[in-house]
């Protein structure tokens, strides 16, 4: 039995009756016109591809933004189609968002403010004033399909931070129904959220939920400091949660995993090994290669990172033409002057570098901006002696838990930010880094390059055993079996009160 139907078998056992509503921004499907032919893609994202097949074993519906150019083409008058095309098994309901909303809501409150504010970059937000009506009324379309959908047995189960005030608004409309949220980025100290106008009103959103998600305890005790500003709330450290308008909202940390089998077996795959073979053809590397995977994100630390490579060939010549550095990066919410701006500024930096150290057998820098194929990926993941992850900010860190699963031969190193999420479950036996101390990163190249092979593996073997046991099956699992607990709480409170 796969890691996957564990789950969406437990999944299904524990909603009982329920029927299981997912709210997210992303689509897990997407239907695209191209040169008259409609094809469906899948965005290739951590959470929609582990969500897919609990969804496809417990069916219910799914609700996201149709971003696709022929996403409405397919669906009947409700904005549903069945999915996923070749075995149809649950609703995906698109909510339809005309280009100003999608200006206001994505590209601008979510994106440069909510995103700014939770990875504290004040500098990076904009007080566009339009924003917020833009994510109230987006938020509003969602919550209009949801409640179309919902009984009063169903799970809304929304996801992340383009959805703050969806919460409240189907409560009013479904008070009985099980609402919880998974908020994907972190949670910032009361000093940073205060930063954010909306901020009442973003806590009277997500207070509406039964149960709130967060990668780390770190954030759930962020969140609860920040609750216990908002008028009319009782925070309860002691049961870590929150009572608000006549209701409590629990709050936990469940620390997001990947589909960690799923990694191993691409990484032992053929076409893995023949990419690599390919790719080594095609590229002048050094014997010793690192790998960073990223979207080309401010918070992601890539330019702090190169500055600490060009510092590292500048220090140690005797690693120029032995190391090469593959970063793979993708385009992100190009909209935004900060994300063009960055995306610039890296490749710059990149061919400068190249032009600095490179000679005609060596790259420093290989810089990947293409589609990857996701075996290319894994055997990058596995071929890799270091994996570099300086986040400057990050809710998780996915990556960091891919290249481990990927391990699958020699040892390699993971160079992990302390500011990253990952470091709650990974940092002991990673190398870690801290991305604005230059020196310290050098340094920490330095080593990880050098560390013998039994430390290597020892450390390498820890962190597999954590990747794998805390896998987003496990993820799902935990949360599903916290609702089924306050649930169970829940009819045992009730009962007693009947019985005075
Ligand atoms: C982060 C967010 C996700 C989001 C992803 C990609 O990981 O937590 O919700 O989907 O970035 O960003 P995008 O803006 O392309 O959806």
């Amino acid at each position: 039995m796969t890691g996957d139907q564990v789950t969406a078998e437990t999944v299904s056992s524990l909603l009982g009756d329920r029927e299981l509503i997912v709210a997210s921004n992303r689509q897990p499907y997407s239907h695209v016109r191209e040169d008259g032919e409609i094809t469906v893609t899948r965005p290739a994202g951590g959470l929609t591809s582990a969500l897919d097949p609990v969804m496809q074993s417990a069916g219910g519906t799914w609700v996201a933004w149709g971003s696709g150019n022929a996403d409405f083409d397919v669906t009947d008058e409700n904005g549903s189609v069945r999915v996923p095309p070749e075995s149809p098994a649950y609703d995906l309901r698109r909510v339809e968002l005309d280009e100003e909303r999608v200006e206001g809501y994505y590209y601008g409150y979510s994106n440069q403010v909510l995103w700014p504010i939770c990875h504290v970059y004040p500098s990076k937000m904009n007080t566009e004033t339009t924003f917020w009506n833009h994510y109230r009324r987006a938020n509003r379309a969602f919550a209009d399909a949801i409640a179309d959908e919902a009984t009063e047995e169903s799970l809304i189960w929304f996801q992340d931070y383009h959805l703050g005030v969806a919460p409240r608004m189907v409560r009013e409309k479904c008070p009985d129904a099980f609402c919880m949220q998974f908020w994907h980025i972190p949670w910032p100290s009361w000093d940073a959220f205060q930063a954010c106008p909306q901020y009442e009103r973003l806590l009277d959103g997500l207070l509406a939920n039964d149960l709130l998600g967060f990668h780390t305890e770190r954030y759930c005790q962020n969140f609860l400091d920040c609750a216990a500003m908002l008028p009319g709330t009782r925070v309860d450290r002691a049961t870590r949660s929150v009572v608000y308008e006549g209701r409590r909202t629990f709050v936990r940390p469940f620390p997001l995993g990947i589909d960690a089998d799923g990694r191993r077996e691409l990484a032992t795959s053929k076409d893995a090994t023949t990419f690599w073979r390919e790719f080594r053809r095609e590229h002048e590397l050094g014997e010793a290669v690192a790998v960073g995977v990223e979207r080309l994100d401010y918070t992601k630390g890539i330019p702090e990172r190169l500055t600490a490579l060009e510092r590292f060939w500048d220090q140690h010549p005797e690693w120029r033409g032995e190391f090469t550095y593959v970063q793979k990066a993708s385009e992100s919410r190009t909209q935004i002057d900060a994300y063009r701006e960055l995306q610039a500024e890296v490749e710059d930096e990149v061919d400068r570098i190249n032009d600095r150290f490179g000679t005609d057998e060596w790259t420093p820098i290989v810089y990947l901006n293409e589609h990857l194929p996701k075996e290319g990926l894994a055997a990058l993941y596995r071929e890799a002696d270091l994996c570099i992850v300086s986040a400057r900010r990050d809710g998780m860190n996915l990556v960091a838990k891919e290249f481990v699963a990927s391990q699958v031969e020699d040892s390699g190193v993971l160079l992990l930010s302390e500011l990253a999420g990952a470091d709650e479950e990974l940092g002991d036996e990673a190398v870690s880094v801290h991305p604005h101390d230059t020196k310290g990163f050098v340094d920490a190249i330095e080593r990880a390059l050098s560390l013998p092979e039994s430390d290597r593996e020892r450390r390498m073997h820890g962190l597999r055993k954590q990747v794998h046991s805390n896998d987003v099956y496990a993820w799902m699992n935990t949360q599903f079996r916290t609702i089924e607990a306050i649930q169970r709480g829940r009819e045992v409170a009730s009962k007693s009160l009947r019985r005075q």
